[in-house]
């Protein structure tokens, strides 16, 4: 937290906190694979990068590098005596000012890490989950901003997660102003039709995925046309298949939007190409994209002696 370590039970802001109250924040996630050259975060750098555009976009400054991040980061999860977990940074307004200007309130900055599983479920993973359109439209850009991952416009994306969930699916998929295919509540989402990978554009409101620009890396790699356009929303039901990519969710594929039946039912054969190739890239499987891999203790050193978790102490010179 602003550049000290502190135990987990300590990690805690004021009630007056102005991002608390009006969502004054951004934040974004990394994961951390235990990989076949170590326990590695899947492209930190990207992601902190995002970051602190994402705060710059809503005018906030950070007073720590890209740099200083990611080596917070890593010493996070070495401290933790984690191999393999999730990382949450989060830049937000905090506890100085209360009002709409939060110009003179302090610009926190705090990463947090825990172990957490497959986040739309394990058997989603293999068999592939149940999704709804959402009667909520993603945010618009002429509100908001779709690009940054800002605390306060979650809310629309919790408002459609709760209603798929209450409705009995896995996840909501948000149409954008126009009624175009948009994305998941926590990913970004592909139709695959004749052979060919058609994922929304830039253009049609959606967060810009780190996991999305990799899969279409690999898509492209392995020979797959990918194409960035407009999706109808009947293109979903007439799909022959379509998964969804994030950090927390990873690759997922699709069987069923609005109790149509997304091709056979399962996973289709280009989602289950990809699933594999992109689980061989975060586990270092694949070297082309050992890149991708901030290696945070190489396999062949020694391991530390980590903290246990929650314990680690104050005054990290890596976070300055
Ligand atoms: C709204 C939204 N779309 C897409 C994504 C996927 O982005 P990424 O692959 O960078 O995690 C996320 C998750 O961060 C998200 O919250």
């Amino acid at each position: 937290m602003n550049g000290r370590f502190v135990p987990w039970e300590d990690a805690k802001v004021h009630v007056l906190t102005h991002g608390l109250h009006y969502g004054t924040g951004v934040f974004d996630s990394m994961r951390c694979y235990e990989t076949a050259i170590g326990p590695a975060i899947f492209r930190n750098v990207e992601h902190l990068e995002r970051l602190l555009r994402s705060a710059e976009l809503y005018y906030m400054p950070v007073g720590f590098t890209v740099e200083q991040l990611r080596a917070a980061a890593r010493e996070l999860v070495v401290r933790n005596g984690l191999r393999s977990c999730y990382i949450r940074p989060i830049v937000n307004r905090g506890y100085g000012t209360m009002g709409l200007n939060p110009l003179e309130a302090p610009v926190d900055v705090t990463l947090a890490c825990w172990e957490w599983g497959a986040y739309l479920g394990e058997e989603g993973k293999h068999t592939g989950i149940r999704a709804k359109v959402s009667s909520w439209r993603r945010i618009s850009p002429q509100s908001l901003i779709p690009h940054a991952k800002a605390s306060g416009q979650y809310l629309n994306n919790v408002l459609a997660k709760i209603e798929s969930l209450k409705a009995g699916y896995e996840e909501a998929i948000l149409l954008d102003d126009a009624g175009h295919v948009c994305e998941g509540t926590g990913e970004n989402i592909y139709v695959v039709r004749d052979g060919e990978i058609v994922t929304p554009g830039q253009h049609n409101s959606i967060l810009d995925g780190i996991t999305r620009r990799s899969v279409i890396q690999i898509a492209r790699d392995l020979g797959y046309s990918v194409v960035e356009r407009s999706i109808a929303r009947a293109e979903l039901y007439l799909a022959d298949e379509v998964f969804m990519s994030g950090t927390a969710a990873e690759l997922v594929p699709v069987r069923e939007i609005d109790d149509h039946v997304i091709g056979s039912g399962k996973p289709g054969e280009i989602t289950n190409v990809l699933l594999a190739a992109f689980e061989d890239a975060i586990y270092g499987r694949t070297p082309r994209y050992h890149e991708w891999l901030d290696v945070v203790e190489p396999a062949d050193s020694a391991p530390s002696e980590p903290a246990a978790p929650g314990t680690a102490t104050a005054d990290a010179s890596a976070t300055g």
